[in-house]
């Protein structure tokens, strides 16, 4: 078992991350939230099938007072409705302010049950339990909560931090292969940002992490935990360092979007990953190899390089909508090499058009 300390003063907190550790869920939850009323777990459809009862046997065996939440799965489901119904089914399932929330599931979970959370009676506490991959390395730590709006991706929602992450790496054993390539995208993610030597780790064992094996799995997961977990403790509200972690950001909402959020968030980040290193190449002259190394990981993964369907037009006018849009101009994280990269404020749009034109099929 690997453990992650996240250093954010008063709010600081674990991610555990290891093998069966959902058994032992009401363990976690005395410790890190020890004075606790009643617990609402909070999964969607699919996850409730396969891992709530797990959950709820630990918090039965412990004598934890709990209500269930369950809402259809599906990024649809992150909506203003979704985020209302949460809020009226824990009030409904008579949970107060020194109540605890368990978000179980993929990101949509993590993003939406971590927003009710930070609203409920103004603010109660909630721990993670991520059960993607995605989730695991990205959206389950460093406390960015919301919903979307029908025109924007996380247009509404609050930084509030987890009591804890627990990572349960079996639970991966589940988890589709489309779904498995989404966190992969942000797992690289990780590496070109910051890590060269992190993005060498997950080359050199390609082909253990398409295996799935549970400790090549857990070394991966824990690696994007210290990088994420190192970024928030310097920079939680983004103002500096932490806009890093939006790689692929800038072009990937905008898929998200056109896409009415039918295509996943990893595969828009993937795709805008390749799209940031063509724009980097056009702006800064790096080299081709950059984008070369990015890609060739992704296709040993079987993530997503480019897409059909879209014009780049479109696509631009949805980037100016975005909130990483400052005073007019389009703002992306671009690589420099492996282990290195920027925020650059761009207002050469030709040069936009063509990034996107590089990942259209
Ligand atoms: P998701 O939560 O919709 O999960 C994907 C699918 O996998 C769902 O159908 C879910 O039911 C299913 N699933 C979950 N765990 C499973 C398991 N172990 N076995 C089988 N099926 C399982 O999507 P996601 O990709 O996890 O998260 C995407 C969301 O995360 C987006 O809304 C994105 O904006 C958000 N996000 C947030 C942050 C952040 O910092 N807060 C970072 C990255 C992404
Ligand atoms: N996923 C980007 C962030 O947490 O800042």
């Amino acid at each position: 078992m690997s453990t992650v300390h996240v250093d954010l003063g008063t709010n600081s907190y674990d991610i555990e991350i290891g093998q069966g550790l959902l058994r032992n869920a009401a363990d976690h939850l005395t410790s890190a939230c020890n004075d606790h009323t009643r617990v609402a777990l909070v999964c969607d459809s699919n996850v409730e099938k396969i891992y709530a009862a797990a959950v709820e046997k630990s918090l039965q065996d412990k004598g934890v007072d709990f209500v269930r939440i369950v809402f259809a799965a599906g990024e649809e489901s992150k909506s203003m409705s979704g985020l209302g119904f949460l809020c009226n089914q824990m009030l409904a399932g008579k949970l107060d302010r020194k109540s605890c929330v368990l978000a179980l599931g993929g990101g949509v979970t993590g993003d939406m049950t971590g927003f009710a959370a930070a609203c409920f009676m103004r603010g109660i506490r909630f721990l993670q339990l991520p059960t993607t991959l995605l989730a695991m390395v990205d959206s389950s730590s460093g406390g960015k909560t919301g919903v979307n709006l029908p025109h924007g991706k996380n247009i509404v929602g609050a930084f509030h931090q987890p009591s804890r992450v627990i990572i349960d790496i079996d639970t991966l054993r589940t988890l589709p292969e489309e779904e498995m390539h989404c966190g992969l995208a942000e797992v690289i993610k990780h590496g070109v940002i910051l890590d060269e030597t992190y993005f060498g780790y997950v080359e050199e064992n390609a082909e253990a992490i398409k295996q799935r094996n549970p400790e090549v799995l857990t070394e991966v997961v824990a690696g994007s935990c210290r990088i994420k977990g190192g970024v928030v403790s310097q920079d939680e509200k983004e103002h500096g360092i932490r806009a890093l972690l939006n790689l692929g950001h800038t072009f990937g909402h905008a898929f998200e979007a056109l896409s009415n959020y039918k295509m996943r968030h990893g595969d828009a980040v993937a795709v805008g990953t390749l799209a940031a290193c063509d724009l980097a190449e056009r702006l800064w002259s790096i080299s081709p190899e950059i984008r070369s190394r990015i890609e060739s990981l992704f296709k040993t993964f079987g993530i997503t390089c480019s897409v059909s369907g879209y014009e780049p037009e479109p696509l631009l006018q949805a980037m100016y909508g975005d909130k990483k849009t400052m005073g007019g101009k389009l703002r992306f994280v671009l690589p420099q090499k492996i282990g290195a990269a920027k925020v650059e404020a761009v207002t050469d749009t030709d040069a936009v058009l063509c990034a996107l034109q590089s990942v259209l099929s």
